[in-house]
């Protein structure tokens, strides 16, 4: 199917439960937010970098990139008006020399050649039609020298729960969440291409890291929102509902692997980076 979306993320009022949507948001930046920004530190993060936010969303990562580069600034820059009225009423007063919100697509990005250190996108490239033209901007707006950084997902590597149902609608729910996806442009399978999507955009010097996200580590709940499978499928639902039986069975499977003290579930999420040549 082909497709004029610039995103295949939620648009608007699509969530059924946008409150439920915020949450998972909030959760799964701070779940994961320590680990990243080490790898990035390790990747040469500077605290004085001028970085670019792509696809900043409600402004959970906003304010933590912020705090990465106190002697810095942040451009986030992002598609959706709500979401930066949103980012705005989260992070309240903020150093206006410092951070500025940008409205437009990572496609055509509203700013000039080479004036960033870093351009950070996390969760964004999975739902962009073009990602390769993506990367392109991207490495257009960067320094000679300055570094792309992606954080995403795939989803044949999506993570593990233990002790495992053995329920073949698992992977029936996961392939029809890659294919809800696709369908609207966007892809849940990038996180293998992404290496060689940075090496076509003209990057250099490419790494990759994973980051896993443990309940053994920060506690169950901090994986709750990403298991909330009535919410994070509804819209699959009532696009779709021949889905309907599917999703309700693993989210009896999830609620009942929740109930018991002996769970554990391991989430992955994927970083990689690439250099602008100088
Ligand atoms: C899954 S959210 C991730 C938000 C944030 N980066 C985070 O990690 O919490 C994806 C965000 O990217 C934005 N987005 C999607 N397509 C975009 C595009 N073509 N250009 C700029 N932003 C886009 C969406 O509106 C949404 O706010």
């Amino acid at each position: 199917m082909t497709t004029t979306r610039e995103s295949s993320y939620y648009g608007a009022g699509e969530h059924p439960h946008p409150e439920n949507e915020l949450n998972r948001l909030r959760i799964q930046a701070t779940a994961s937010w320590p680990k990243e920004a080490r790898v990035m530190r390790e990747w040469g993060l500077r605290p004085d970098a001028d970085v670019l936010e792509i696809g900043s969303g409600p402004g959970f990562i906003t304010e933590l990139l912020l705090q990465e580069v106190p002697q810095g600034s942040l451009t986030s820059l992002e598609l959706e008006e709500h979401q930066i009225a949103e980012a705005k009423a989260y992070l309240g007063d903020y150093d206006e020399n410092r951070l500025r919100f940008v409205q437009g697509s990572v496609l055509e990005q509203p700013l000039p050649d080479g004036s960033f250190d870093v351009a950070h996108a996390r969760f964004l490239l999975q739902h962009v039609p073009e990602p390769v033209a993506a990367l392109r901007e991207m490495h257009r707006v960067l320094r000679p020298g300055g570094q792309v950084v992606i954080a995403d997902v795939d989803d044949h590597l999506w993570g593990t729960v233990h002790p495992a149902p053995r329920l073949p609608v698992i992977d029936q729910v996961i392939q029809m969440r890659i294919d809800l996806q696709a369908q609207r442009g966007g892809d849940r399978l990038i996180g293998r291409k992404i290496p060689q999507m940075l090496l076509a955009a003209g990057f250099e010097r490419i790494r990759v890291e994973a980051v896993a996200v443990s309940s053994d580590e920060i506690g169950m709940a901090m994986l709750d929102p990403q298991l909330n499978i009535r919410s994070r499928y509804a819209m699959m639902v009532a696009l779709n509902p021949a889905a309907e039986d599917a999703v309700r069975e693993l989210a009896d499977a999830v609620d009942e692997f929740l109930a018991s003290p002996l769970s554990s579930a391991m989430l992955l999420v994927f970083m990689y980076s690439g250099e602008k040549p100088r």
